[in-house]
């Protein structure tokens, strides 16, 4: 930098701020960095350094003139060039249906019309205008004929380029870019985990956490938060009109000049593509990184757009499918306790039931203790309800304003509900524990489900309920109990025919030559699972071998590290533990070789895929 001469600066400048902004827009806008972080760094030091030194060569445009504008102390009005339009809504296929055939009466001879699907962000509506490629105001959707001009604040925004890439070697006089800023899923988390622990009031949703960083009248925190764009098309003036003959080529435009464009859209030739575009995302969303609701479906060509033309309020060559709504408010009627095989103890919401993305919900996760006090979530509430990529719905909020007064706290149970035992906490876990690990019947319903389960002892028709009456009945005092069983046992039990009982018999027979893998998992050893006794199976004969081995012996084991090696021995000190291995073998439990072979031989280190059924055997085995 030293060596350049009072001439070249505004050139050496220049050149800094091209390459930034390509870089920027390889990293914010592509998802695909060419250079380190530190390199980027560097670059974009050298550029502050220089504009320091020279600040007449400063312009608005620079990457260095994202953040530093002052503070507003409210946001101006500005009227919109172009009216921003509305979308009206179709809640189903059969709507979607109905608006494609609307479309269809204009075009009477057309058999098909193309049509483009765009996922609709659910975020804050925007308008950016540029002029010859340069970034004048951006401004919210407001009402639609004018909004708040938030320039300083969308500049901060990494993916809204400030200067455009020229197409073709030139840029259009005029741009007015439209767009939905979000914030991605997994920023929304991590702010209000942060204010959370600060005691700030967290964000009810995505979208509230965006459009609330996006109209901070400082400019500051906006650019603290992680926001990001995606532009959805808009009107270009003063350019070259084959380029944009479709919403297609908008698009492409739209990509080719730096704008962050959603990559899920999809041109489709007719509404069966789009009903399946639709379907599709409806399940698919909740993978995705920031929120949907709904998705767009646009007549592709701009001269039918224009034949279509609009309603009062908007065109009648889109329409908004929307999607179920992910979440949804209802009442909590009750809080379960539920005591799993390891005396996990885990609070379940009992909710009025709602409809909730297509399936009815009447059970919600709460996690723990800590949760439902962080929610201060009380019996009576009404509460908000959410599908996430998990299958088990959460409460995720409540609403409070709709608290009436007499809603006491929830207060934690003090002792197991199924055995009577103080609940404790252990040190370093958020979960609470019902340490009764020998005769709590819940703790032993859990273990018994698990045992029958498809990954250990695989006993096909001992369901949970079948399970709750073996328990209640102390019949099962332990899984080995099961093997003791005869036929006439199992036909007392209330409601039981002959056949059933006799086929419940043969399973739990059955089950007790499954191989030794199956029976190491099935006996719930703490932080063993399948893979783990897999890799026990290959290294001992039986389970006395296992029994035997040393701390030493188990942690020498590739993939047995000190955890598991303490959890092993814990469990074979254990009296309890003993005696019911004891009975096991009394009662025949003796598991064939492995089915996994130790690593030697023909078929060693190889997978196999076996599809069909086969005649003698299960797949499992
Ligand atoms: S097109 C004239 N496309 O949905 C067409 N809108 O009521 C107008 N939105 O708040 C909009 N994603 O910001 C369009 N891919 C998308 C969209 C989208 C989200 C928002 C838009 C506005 C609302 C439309």
């Amino acid at each position: 930098m030293n060596n350049l001469n009072l001439f070249e600066i505004p050139f050496k400048i220049e050149e800094l701020r091209e390459k930034i902004r390509r870089h920027n827009y390889l990293y914010y806008v592509k998802d695909m960095p060419e250079i380190s972080d530190a390199e980027y760094d560097r670059l974009f030091k050298e550029l502050k350094e220089l504009e320091a030194s020279y600040p007449q060569y400063i312009t608005s445009d620079s990457p260095t003139q994202r953040v530093g504008s002052p503070v507003s102390e409210k946001f101006e009005q500005i009227r919109h060039r172009f009216r921003l339009y509305s979308l009206d809504n179709s809640n189903n296929d059969k709507e979607l249906l109905e608006w494609y055939d609307r479309v269809k009466k204009h075009f009477p001879d057309e058999k098909d019309i193309e049509l483009v699907c765009e996922l609709k962000i659910d975020g804050l509506a925007i308008a950016l205008t540029y002029k010859d490629g340069f970034l004048q105001v951006g401004a919210t959707r407001g009402d639609g004929l004018s909004g708040e001009n938030i320039t300083n604040n969308l500049k901060t925004i990494n993916s809204i380029p400030l200067k455009l890439f020229p197409v073709d070697g030139q840029l259009p006089e005029l741009v007015e870019a439209r767009g939905e800023v979000f914030m991605p899923k997994t920023s929304f988390e991590k702010l209000n985990k942060k204010r959370r622990t600060s005691g700030e009031q967290e964000f009810a949703n995505p979208r509230n956490a965006g459009s609330g960083s996006v109209r901070q009248l400082d400019p500051k925190i906006t650019a603290e938060r992680d926001l990001s764009i995606f532009v959805y098309g808009g009107v270009v003036i003063g350019f070259d009109e084959q380029k944009r003959k479709t919403h297609w080529d908008i698009l492409a435009l739209f990509k080719e000049m730096g704008f962050k464009v959603n990559e899920n859209s999809r041109l489709c030739k007719n509404i069966k593509e789009v009903i399946d575009f639709c379907n599709y995302w409806e399940q698919k969303r909740f993978e995705l990184g920031y929120a949907t609701d709904g998705v767009v479906v646009k007549v592709n060509d701009t001269a039918k757009q224009e034949e279509l033309g609009y309603t009062a309020r908007s065109p009648r060559w889109a329409t908004a499918y929307k999607f179920q709504p992910e979440e949804a408010l209802t009442t909590l009627l009750d809080i379960e306790i539920n005591v799993g095989r390891t005396g996990v103890v885990t609070p379940v919401a009992i909710l009025e039931p709602v409809q909730l993305a297509g399936t009815t919900v009447s059970r919600a996760s709460l996690h723990n203790a800590d949760e439902i006090e962080r929610l201060d979530v009380r019996i009576g509430d009404k509460v908000y309800v959410k599908k996430a990529a998990e299958i088990i719905p959460k409460v995720i909020g409540v609403d409070k304003s709709q608290r009436s007064e007499e809603l006491q706290p929830y207060e934690y149970p003090k002792y197991c509900p199924f055995c009577g035992t103080l609940i404790e906490k252990r040190e370093g876990e958020v979960n609470h524990y019902c340490p009764n690990e020998i005769s709590c019947p819940a703790q032993l319903k859990g273990k018994i489900e698990y045992w029958v389960s498809r990954e250990a002892m695989d006993i096909d028709g001992v369901g949970k309920s079948l399970i709750s009456r073996f328990v209640d009945s102390g019949m099962v005092k332990d899984p080995s109990d099961l093997y003791a069983l005869t036929q006439q046992d199992i036909k007392m039990l209330e409601r039981m025919a002959d056949k059933s009982a006799f086929n419940i018999y043969q399973a739990i027979q059955a089950s007790k030559t499954r191989p030794l893998n199956r029976l190491i998992n099935a006996m719930g050893i703490r932080y063993v699972g399948k893979e783990t006794a897999d890799i026990l199976s290959r290294n001992f004969e039986s389970l006395d071998e296992l029994k035997q081995a040393s701390f030493e012996r188990l942690n020498a084991i590739d993939g047995i590290g000190d955890k598991i090696a303490h959890g092993i021995a814990e469990y074979f000190s254990n009296p309890e533990a003993l005696k019911m291995i004891e009975k096991l073998k009394t009662y025949g439990v003796e598991p064939e070789k492995s089915a996994i072979m130790t690593g030697e031989g023909y078929l060693a280190d190889k997978t196999f895929v076996l599809t069909g059924t086969l005649s003698s055997m299960d797949r499992n085995k």
